[in-house]
């Protein structure tokens, strides 16, 4: 595997009226080619704040992210962020969703026959295909994770940074999303990023698990899993990760309450 996303010592904060609040400090994370990493961390420590910045869309306080060795200070082509809420619009189409990834500034612009191909083959990756002309309003939940992830593939990225994208939706359809990200993942060779609350789903998701905690926050643990996917039957493995992570997080949410 070699590096392809990387945050060199920043600072990941906001500025409101003169004021800066540093909510990660001093933090180095590297994103390795085909690796899926999983990020967790106490509620308001800054996970949403740092994707923001890996995927292109705001810059650092301090330090800088590079991407392919290049620093990077705008969106990328090559990187696609799916958010919590799918937000379809809808009086488009499900494959006219799809199609709006393609729109976005920094995106090669693609022929009419090239956008019809890949809006296809990404309905196709998350297997809603049949479904194309369907609204929103007659989707599921589900079936609107799967959409925003289709929108997500539709662009070829390279990483897929997602915030949270599964929490929303109940166990069973949680756990068909979690395998169908990792086996789409795994055939196009992309990276992942992925920020959860739910230990579960990193444990069953991630190559690596990181979690930022303290404030300011900072990298306070990291797990490699070198376990097969898929994983879903094979949880009883993880129990001692899972104590792990959750002393760990204990520890770091008492360092930030005892302030
Ligand atoms: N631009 C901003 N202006 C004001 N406050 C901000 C800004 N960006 C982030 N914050 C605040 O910083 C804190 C951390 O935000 P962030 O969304 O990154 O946390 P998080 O780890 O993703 O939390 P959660 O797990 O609840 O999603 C929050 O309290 C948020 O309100
Ligand atoms: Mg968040």
């Amino acid at each position: 595997m070699s590096c392809l996303l990387e945050a060199l010592s920043i600072d990941v904060g906001y500025r409101q009226q003169g004021v800066t609040t540093t909510l990660l400090q001093n933090f180095s994370f590297s994103l390795q080619h085909k690796e899926i990493v999983a990020v967790v961390g106490a509620s308001g420590v800054g996970k949403s704040s740092l994707l923001r910045i890996l995927a292109g869309l705001e810059k650092p306080l301090a330090g800088e992210v590079r991407y392919q060795g290049a620093v990077l200070n705008t969106p990328h082509p090559h990187l696609s962020v799916a958010f919590q809420d799918p937000t379809l619009l809808p009086w488009r189409t499900l494959a006219q969703n799809v199609a709006f990834g393609l729109n976005f500034r920094h995106q090669p612009s693609l022929n009419a026959h090239e956008r019809q191909t890949r809006v296809a083959q990404a309905i196709d990756a998350v297997g809603l295909r049949g479904h194309e002309n369907k609204l929103p309003a007659q989707l599921s939940g589900g079936m609107a994770q799967r959409v925003a992830l289709a929108r997500c593939l539709a662009r070829q990225p390279r990483v897929v940074l997602l915030d949270e994208p599964f929490s929303a939706l109940d166990e069973i359809t949680r756990h068909e999303m979690q395998q169908l990200l990792v086996s789409v993942l795994r055939q196009h060779q992309m990276s992942g990023l992925l920020i959860t609350h739910d230990i579960d789903e990193a444990l069953l998701i991630a190559d690596r698990v990181v979690l930022l905690g303290n404030r300011p926050g900072r990298l306070v643990g990291e797990w490699q899993l070198s376990f097969s996917q898929p994983r879903h039957e094979a949880l009883d493995e993880f129990a001692h990760y899972r104590l792990d992570i959750l002393k760990k997080l204990r520890n770091s949410r008492a360092a930030i309450n005892q302030e």
